[in-house]
This record gives structure tokens, sequence and C-alpha cells, in this order.
């Protein structure tokens, strides 16, 4: 028996759904589904769950300890408890930027405070700049521009600014968060675009201003529906999330990604529409079977580094399972390192197939976009 475990906090719909799908489908397969409950992890416990679907580890940290334990124990778990950990907004739209995804200009800036339990003083932080160029900054992004957290969701502390005054003012109620001034896109389409794996996009017209999601599968051109699809795509697998929103805003034809860090992405029935709703849950039971009998078709880790062929030179020796080129004991160091990032930026083998479930084009070949 596999057994899917699913660790979630205040939902409503999906839940309950999810697991009676998950059960319905995989029980010929010997599949099961269930909650996960815990009570104190014993280290070296052994994994319960073949896969565990965590929707709830970013505000419950003891979750995220947990379920790091469960990986080394075997469990697969979405998304990557590491990954999600060590991942930022403007790092990811820095890797996306230099992959060829349109993304507006963005500026990580110095957080204005910090916890009150950190003991800072103005020593502390003498490698900060002051006081900040404010303007060049704004006339870096363009006015009005956008000002929120460089790692956050719901809306919390996102600022439209028009002017440094206003900027100013947004900014003071931001600490202790580090936020990011952003590049304010004038869109005329807003998509929001379900991932199920990495390359299975469900891209959906999305109002941000009623923040509602609409059943409307003419919203996009075909043209420009594959290539939402094929940034959507790229993304994922350089930041190797399965489970994921990624927001595209649409100014003159070219969709830029606004935020693609949503690994525990709004699966409610009342605001994803009925119609959507059955789809997530038909895609995300298919998934998780798929994984909890298959393993990992794609691996849940981020291949930025070697999408960007920057493995060597950064200090990485390849995403972790891709196995560095045997080195014979008397090969000389330089060549060895060359062969090992030919290795690493090889054309896609099996392991950057799309999922069974997959029903999108493929990733791009070699996960190199130009
Ligand atoms: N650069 C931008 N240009 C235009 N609108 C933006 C931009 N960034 C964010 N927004 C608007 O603010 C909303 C929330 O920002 P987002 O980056 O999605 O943060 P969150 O993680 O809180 O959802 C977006 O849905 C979008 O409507
Ligand atoms: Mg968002």
């Amino acid at each position: 028996m596999k057994i899917v475990g699913l660790l979630c906090g205040r939902e409503f719909s999906f839940p309950p759904a999810f697991l009676d799908r998950v059960n319905s489908l995989g029980a010929k397969d010997g599949v099961s589904a269930e909650f996960v409950k815990l009570g104190g992890t014993r280290m070296g416990e052994p994994a319960r769950y073949s896969v565990i679907v965590d929707r709830i580890s970013h505000e419950v940290e003891y979750y995220r300890g947990y379920l790091k334990h469960a990986v080394l124990q075997g469990t697969y778990v979405i998304n990557n408890p590491f990954w999600w950990t060590a991942d930022d907004k403007f790092f990811n739209y820095a890797v996306a930027a230099k992959l060829g995804i349109a993304i507006p200009k963005t500026v990580l800036l110095p957080q204005k405070g910090y916890p009150a339990d950190i003991d800072l003083t103005g020593e502390s932080l003498h490698n900060l700049e002051y006081p900040v160029d404010w303007d060049a900054l704004l006339d870096y992004v363009g006015r009005p521009a956008i000002l929120k957290p460089y790692s956050g969701g719901g809306w919390k502390h996102v600022y439209k600014v028009h002017n440094k005054e206003e900027l100013l003012a947004a900014y003071d109620k931001t600490s202790p968060y580090p936020m990011t001034l952003q590049e304010f896109i004038d869109f005329k389409e807003y998509v929001r675009c379900f991932t199920f794996g990495k390359s299975d996009i469900t891209p959906v017209h999305y109002d941000p201003k009623e923040r509602k999601y609409h059943v409307d599968h003419a919203y996009l051109s075909a043209e420009l529906g594959a290539r939402v699809v094929k940034d959507a795509q790229t993304i994922n697998q350089a930041l190797g999330y399965e489970m994921n929103t990624i927001e595209f805003a649409v100014k003159d034809g070219i969709p830029y990604a606004i935020d693609f860090l949503n690994p525990a992405p709004d699966f409610e029935r009342d605001r994803i529409t009925e119609f959507y709703f059955e789809h997530v849950l038909e895609k995300m039971s298919r998934l998780v079977i798929d994984r909890a009998l298959h393993g990992p078709a794609s691996g849940p880790w981020p291949r930025w580094e070697e999408m960007l062929k920057i493995g060597a030179a950064s200090g990485f020796i390849g995403a972790p399972g891709v196995v560095p080129a045997a080195v014979p004991a008397n090969a000389p160091a330089k060549p060895a390192v060359a062969a090992q990032t030919a290795a690493a930026a090889a054309p896609a083998s099996a392991s950057t197939a799309p999922s069974p479930a997959a029903k999108s084009p493929a990733p791009p070949s070699g996960s190199t976009p130009k």
C-alpha cells in the first residue's frame, strides 16, 4: 500500500475532496490518501508516506522541519521543502530574467527594520549605505511602481506608489520584511497558471481587481497562450515547483511574470470556480498517484544552475540527482570539471520528460531556453 499524506491548514473544500479523489482513483493501484498526523518526530523514524502534499509549512515551521526529515526517509514531498525554504521572489525574478522570461525591472531593498528580538545597533549595519537614493531607484523602475515583500503572499504589504513620498510612507510600514521595488506593469490581460508537475500548465483568466478567476477559454490568443505555457514550464523547471500558480501581467502582448512563488496555491472552490476546482482535483490526484507509483518523473529539485550553465562557476557540481560524470582516478583536474559541466548541461534525458499526466507541450528541449 502506498500512502499519500496531506498537510494543510484552514482550507475548506480542497482537502476532503482531494483525499476522496485520490482514494477512489488510486484504489486499483493500492494508493490511498489521508491527513498527515504528527505529534513529535523521532530522528530516523521511517517514512509512513510515499508522497506528501504540503500546503501549510510556510506557516507552521515544525511541519517544515518534519518534511525535510521525511525527504531523508524517502518521502516525495510536493513542494520540495528545502528549496521552498531557500527561495525568494527577488532571486527567482532574477533567475527567470536570465532564462529569457519577461520580468519587470526589480530592486531588492534594505529592510526598514528588524525583528524586535534581534539586538541591532547602527554598528551592526555598517555595510548599508545611508541614506538610500530613493530617487535613483524610482528612476530605474519607473513611476508608478509596486512595493512588495521579497517573500510573501496574499497581497500583504503590496503597495502601488506614484512618487517618493508615497513610496516612503508605504516603506515605513514594512518592518521587518525585506521588500522589492518593481516596475508597474499596466496590463491589459492577467493570467494565473495552475501548474501540476513542472510541465502541465493551465492558464486561467484572472481579474486581480476583483480577485476572481474566470472560465474563459478564448481569453488568450493561441500564440500568447503558447508563450505563457512555455514560460511557466521554464520557471517550474528552473525552480523545481510541482504545485504552483504562476501569474503573468500582459502588456502590449508581452507576458511579464509577476508572481511565481506560490507553492501552496489557492484551491478553494468558491474562489477558483467549480470548473477549475474539478480540474485541480483531478490533476493533483493524478499527479500524486503517479509520483507514489513511479517516483519522481523529473525530480523536485530546481535546475536553474544547470539551465544557466553556471554550475561549476557558482560552486555547484550539478543539481542533486544529476550524477556527475565518473572521473578516472588519474584524470587531470581541469578536464574533469569540464566533463561534469557538460554532463549537467546535456540535453533532456528521461529525467526532464513531462509526467505521464502532462497534456501541455513538453518542456523546452535541453531546458535551456534562449
Ligand atoms: N509589477 C506589477 N505590476 C502590476 N501589478 C502588480 C505588479 N506586482 C504585483 N501587482 C499586483 O499586485 C497583486 C499582488 O502582487 P503579487 O506579486 O502577486 O503578490 P502576492 O504574493 O501577495 O500575491 C498582483 O496580483 C497584481 O495584481
Ligand atoms: Mg500573487
